[in-house]
């Protein structure tokens, strides 16, 4: 059974590779969030945008994976523009994970260049100033001074932990550790709910460190299940677990990932929000993505027969995102479609770089090929 599934992912691993040869040599100098009819939009000057890791990332995964030039080069080019947001205090917010992680911590990863480690390590110290003594949590994003958003920490950050703990192994300094098991003491307190699904927004007062509410956020209301904010937490979770080996992590992603699975429904096909009205069409193939790598993370973690039912699931995702959600046609740049950035925006089932980023590591995963990143 492993090896046809192996056969399979590896088949989509070679389509994935033979695309990307011709989109990354096509957009060389880009740094994409979307598509615009099939063409790689370029955020190289909106360089603080959280999302301009992935296509380094997906870069660098490829590199590992196939061998071809080209990717390093092009992931090169995007780790080395991120310079001008690491020098730019208030462009810097706490997405400095997905931004570093994916570029300048894989390039030393891979090559052990030593002006990519200090960059990763320099985003670590900043997303590490970002902590709240009082709450115990790390600040989301900015406001510009007025404060407003100063108590503000999201479901999200737990990815962007593992900066942190990269960080503490790197200089055998514990402090980026605590602060990230810090967080995740309070995101397992102060965002998941009974049920197991998460919160996407906690407010805290700044000096009391007090909860003060939960938001809505980028879900469909306060209160709801927003479907990536879900795949956030079951993913982040496990790999926090994965870091300090605390059980408490494994516990909180076993219990996300009940939820989790008791929503997916029989199409396989993620929308939004998994508290969305029944005939509202919009999808995100991204939190589809990120959920089949949380469950092959967790998976790792947990007995055979439990680790089966996580491994199924990813497989379900994955086979739904491959068969009716991925194009593979070289004219198009993007892979994964029907992404969608927050429920209450405008607009929605479009491309998102990070779905790509995510579908390939997964796939990846399956055909034992994977550079881990987190
Ligand atoms: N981290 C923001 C998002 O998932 O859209």
């Amino acid at each position: 059974m492993r090896e046809m599934e192996k056969q399979w992912a590896e088949s989509v691993a070679e389509k994935i590779y033979c695309k990307v040869s011709v989109t990354a040599e096509r957009n060389q100098h880009k740094i994409p969030y979307t598509t615009n009819d099939g063409v790689f939009d370029d955020w190289s000057d909106r360089i603080g945008w959280w999302t301009n890791g992935f296509f380094g990332g997906q870069l660098w995964l490829l590199y590992h994976a196939f061998g071809y030039e080209q990717f390093r080069t092009v992931a090169e080019e995007i780790e080395e523009k991120l310079d001008r947001n690491l020098m730019d205090y208030q462009g810097m917010d706490h997405d400095s994970g997905f931004r570093w992680l994916m570029t300048a911590v894989a390039n030393y990863r891979l090559t052990g260049n030593q002006s990519s480690r200090n960059r990763g390590l320099l985003a670590a110290a900043n997303l590490a100033g970002r902590f709240n003594l009082a709450g115990g949590f790390i600040r989301a994003w900015n406001d510009g001074g007025s404060g407003e958003n100063a108590g503000w920490a999201i479901i999200d950050c737990m990815m962007n932990l593992p900066l942190l703990y990269w960080a503490s192994e790197q200089t055998n300094d514990d402090r980026f550790a605590q602060i990230a098991r810090a967080h995740a003491d309070t995101a397992r307190q102060a965002f998941i709910r009974a049920d197991g699904s998460a919160n996407h927004i906690v407010e805290f007062d700044t000096k009391s460190g007090k909860r003060i509410r939960s938001l809505g956020g980028q879900g469909m209301k306060e209160g709801s299940s927003w479907t990536r904010g879900q795949s956030w937490a079951l993913y982040g979770f496990s790999l926090s677990y994965r870091h300090t080996v605390d059980k408490k992590y494994l516990d909180t992603a076993q219990k996300i990932a009940t939820y989790i699975l008791s929503q997916i429904p029989d199409s396989g096909i993620i929308s939004v929000d998994f508290c969305q009205p029944d005939d509202c069409d919009w999808e995100d193939s991204s939190a589809a993505s990120i959920m089949a790598c949380g469950f092959l993370e967790l998976e790792q973690h947990v007995d055979i027969e439990q680790g089966q039912v996580y491994h199924e699931a990813a497989l379900r995702l994955l086979h739904t995102l491959e068969e009716k959600r991925c194009c593979f046609d070289d004219k198009i740049d993007h892979i994964v479609e029907n992404c969608t950035a927050a429920y209450n925006d405008k607009h929605h089932n479009f491309a998102i770089i990070y779905a790509d980023y995510f579908f390939t590591e997964a796939i990846l995963r399956l055909c034992g090929k994977n550079l881990f990143l987190w």
